[in-house]
């Protein structure tokens, strides 16, 4: 009870902090994953924190995530972009993690994107393929909702029968289809990580219906929805995994593969923003 009203605390005093130094409230919150960063540039920026400089929030670890708050204007929509996330595998509860993305719930925007790079199990992927994400199944051993429900931010049972709204998964599609760009379609499992999957893993993770795994964006995408945001979640595929002829999952592959897509989902992802009616 008492952590929890830490928690509920320390999320509205960093709303104060943010909201006290900044006028414009975002309608969209993008989290930008490994090797996508350049998008945030393009951001017609209002003011950036960077995340050491924000009261509670933590403090990335990973070399690849930078760690910047950005809020400003993108195809003329006003948006906040966590640039740099944090995962289960540096050591925060999920909760923990989706500290960032909870504060920005407050100023109650109406769109989240998320996007992250993710290794394909869906042998008819190859590494480059851009995939929407359907669903999801979490195999993080945490739930960020987990301990007292905060009424006031959502319900204690929220539905994730339309956790990927449908509605942005076909727009996304119709913006892609008109840029040229193939797209795949799939679901997304999260694993705690930081140790990639062995084969056999791999052939377990297939079984159970997922298309791409990765060690993120599950925990941010329950308290989006949580919050009543519509979600889009974008995986880049940077590697694809096949059980019966397993290769070695290098992470300065994944690191390479995603940057090289990283500007054709950014030409997507705005595309998409033009498109969308605030
Ligand atoms: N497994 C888990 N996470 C990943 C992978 C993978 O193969 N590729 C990129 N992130």
């Amino acid at each position: 009870m008492e952590k929890e009203n830490q928690y509920f605390k320390k999320v509205e005093e960093t709303y104060q902090f943010l909201k006290e130094k900044v006028s414009l409230s975002p309608d969209i919150v993008i989290t930008l994953g490994t090797g996508l960063s350049s998008l945030g540039e393009k951001v017609k920026k209002v003011k950036t924190f960077p995340y050491k400089e924000i009261p509670n929030f933590p403090v990335s670890t990973v070399e690849t995530h930078k760690g910047e708050l950005i809020f400003g204007f993108l195809e003329n929509k006003k948006i906040a972009v966590l640039q740099g996330r944090f995962h289960y595998y540096e050591g925060y509860s999920t909760k923990e993690l989706t500290f960032p993305l909870r504060v920005l719930t407050l100023f109650k925007p109406k769109i989240y994107i998320v996007s992250n790079a993710a290794g394909g199990l869906n042998l008819t992927f190859k590494s480059g393929d851009i995939m929407i994400i359907k669903d999801h199944i979490n195999l993080i051993p945490d739930n960020p909702l987990r301990g007292i429900n905060n009424e006031k931010w959502g319900p204690r049972f929220p539905d994730m029968s339309r956790a990927y709204d449908l509605e942005l998964r076909e727009l996304f599609k119709k913006v892609a289809q008109k840029l040229n760009e193939e797209i795949k379609e799939g679901v997304y499992v999260a694993i705690p990580g930081p140790s990639l999957e062995t084969p056999a893993e791999t052939k377990f993770l297939k079984i159970i219906g997922a298309d791409a795994v990765g060690m993120s964006t599950v925990p941010e995408v329950i308290v989006a929805v949580h919050a009543g945001l519509k979600v889009l979640g974008i995986s880049i595929i940077s590697n694809v995994n096949d059980p019966d002829n397993f290769k070695p999952i290098l992470f300065s592959e994944v690191v390479e593969q995603s940057k090289k897509t990283e500007k054709r989902l950014e030409k997507l992802i705005r595309a998409f923003i033009r498109e969308l009616s605030l």
